[in-house]
């Protein structure tokens, strides 16, 4: 399919903060735009705004004015919504309200040619139920942007129940012509990016309220050895917890109870608190002037070990042992389970098991788990969890080891599957149950995570990188210790695993 010629005319209703940004990508595509919206003077105002953007972009020598000049004469307010006639595509980003949101496509299914694609770009309303009570229910689709819609490339394509493919691929060529990132989704709750996404939040979040460790420790580790941007307090503070909060209740909600989705009530004290974040001054971070950030905990600096044993292949962590090596250390291999032993003390990568029970499973003495990283070569800091009987000298063994290789030490509560390892498993986990149920593809999921919020690896290509049957084994381990359906494994991980799959290829 092919997508819509440039000179065809789009309308974008609701001049809000997704509405000016949509329309400003229509005309920066070449398009004819309309912007209409009831807030008298409001269309105007999206326009000056988009004008002083774009000339920001001027000033700084990254836009050409004739350019500008172009864009801004294809902008255009428009009084009525009959002027929207002539229209071949409407994008509506008005109000999340189903209601309104169904009284507006019954109006232009009026106004509009019978070719015209009726788009929203709501974020949690049902595309299926938008367009239940028209008369063409199958011009209707989801056309979902992410803020600020210029600058973010995905674009969720949407179909509902009724969507015609020809209108879906339309709208996905359209978007692709448009510089975007589209992917294929289907109507369910939080499409692929707000479903999927929802671990990031909830693991931090049962992390912090369990004592594994403090904001700034748990947000520097999905960081600074999961390769996040942002950990989960810093970005849910910057979102806004209010934002962050009514997301996962009506994903929760949406999923029937699922307790995969389960709200957090140490979130929804700081909503109940009015400290939503950045805006409102305060959230898990202190936002006043002068505040100080706290910083994440690290254990003191120890003494380089000269040996270490390492036994057997470490797996995911393989790289690790090479950094050591790097680092001066001589290294002794032997056959073994894959562990390091380092003077009394023996590090393994977790496998979802806390160190107690893996040390009384194995009969192992002063183990120690280490957690997930990205990229074992380039993490600067990484999670430990001693077993109980770990003295002070095992801890200063394992910290001096690693510090030898310029990784910071941060222990945490002896907890299933750390924090990365954690987080990382149930995301693949959503990602896989999107996959099974039709949401998405796994390249689309993949995309949809890197482009809508910045992940630094797809969730399912990190559990093709780790092994599917790592992440299945961390599920398990993780569902067996909190007894919860929450950790439930994805029918697919463990069909795949069973076969040998992957995810891609
Ligand atoms: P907003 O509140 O900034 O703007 C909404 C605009 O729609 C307002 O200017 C309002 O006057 C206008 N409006 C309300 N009812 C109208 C009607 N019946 N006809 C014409 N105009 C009407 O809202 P925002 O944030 O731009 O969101 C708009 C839509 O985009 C919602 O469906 C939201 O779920 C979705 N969305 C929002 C994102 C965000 O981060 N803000 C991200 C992706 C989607």
């Amino acid at each position: 399919m092919t997508a819509l010629h440039k000179d065809a005319a789009i309308a974008v209703i609701g001049a809000g903060a997704m509405g000016a940004g949509i329309a400003q990508v229509a005309a920066q595509a070449g398009h004819p735009v309309a912007l209409f919206d009831t807030r008298e003077g409001a269309a105007a105002q999206a326009i000056a705004g988009i004008a002083r953007q774009l000339g920001k972009r001027v000033e700084a020598g990254k836009l050409d004015a004739a350019e500008r000049d172009a864009v801004l004469a294809r902008l255009s307010p428009a009084a009525r919504l009959e002027d929207l006639e002539g229209s071949a595509l409407v994008v509506e980003a008005i109000v999340e309200n189903l209601q309104v949101k169904r009284e507006l496509f019954e109006k232009l299914e009026a106004i509009c040619g019978d070719d015209c694609i009726l788009a929203s770009n709501t974020s949690s309303l049902s595309i299926t139920s938008l367009a239940a009570t028209l008369q063409r229910p199958e011009r209707v689709a989801g056309l979902h942007f992410f803020n600020p819609a210029p600058v973010m490339a995905l674009v969720e394509i949407v179909a509902g129940l009724a969507s015609d493919k020809a209108v879906v691929d339309c709208l996905y060529a359209t978007a692709k012509a448009w510089g975007k990132k589209p992917v294929h989704t289907k109507s369910t709750p939080g499409f692929i990016v707000n479903r999927v996404a929802r671990p990031f939040y909830a693991e931090s979040l049962r992390l912090l309220q369990e004592g594994a460790g403090d904001c700034a420790s748990l947000d520097a580790l999905l960081r600074d050895a999961g390769g996040f941007r942002m950990g989960a307090f810093e970005l849910t503070d910057l979102i806004g917890h209010d934002v962050n909060y009514a997301v996962t209740c009506s994903v929760f909600d949406a999923y029937y109870g699922d307790f995969r989705f389960q709200p957090s009530l140490i979130q929804k004290e700081l909503v109940d608190a009015g400290r939503f974040g950045r805006k409102s001054g305060r959230g898990f971070y202190d936002y006043a002037e002068g505040a100080e950030r706290p910083a994440p905990q690290s254990l003191p600096a120890a003494a380089k070990p000269a040996c270490v044993v390492v036994e057997g292949d470490l797996g995911p962590a393989s790289a690790l042992v090479e950094r050591l090596e790097a680092a001066g250390i001589e290294i002794v291999r032997r056959d073994g389970a894959g562990l390091i032993r380092v003077g009394e003390a023996v590090l393994a990568l977790s496998d979802g098991r806390m160190a107690a029970e893996r040390a009384r499973d194995e009969g192992l003495r002063n183990l120690a788990l280490f957690d997930l990283a990205l990229d074992y070569s380039k993490a600067t800091r990484l999670a430990v969890a001693f077993a109980a009987d770990c003295d002070a000298s095992t801890r200063e063994a394992v910290a001096g080891l690693l510090q030898a290789a310029g990784i910071s030490v941060t222990a945490v509560t002896d907890s299933p599957a750390l924090v990365v390892l954690r987080t990382v498993a149930m995301l693949a986990n959503e990602a896989a149950d999107a996959v099974l149920q039709g949401v998405g593809s796994a390249s689309d999921i993949d995309l949809a995570m890197c482009a809508g919020v910045n992940y630094p690896k797809g969730p399912l290509a990190w559990a093709d990188a780790i092994g599917v049957g790592t992440v299945l084994t961390a599920l398990d381990h993780l569902q067996r210790s909190y007894g919860e359906d929450r950790y439930r494994p994805s029918l697919l991980l463990r069909r795949l695993h069973c076969a040998g799959e992957r995810f891609h290829g």
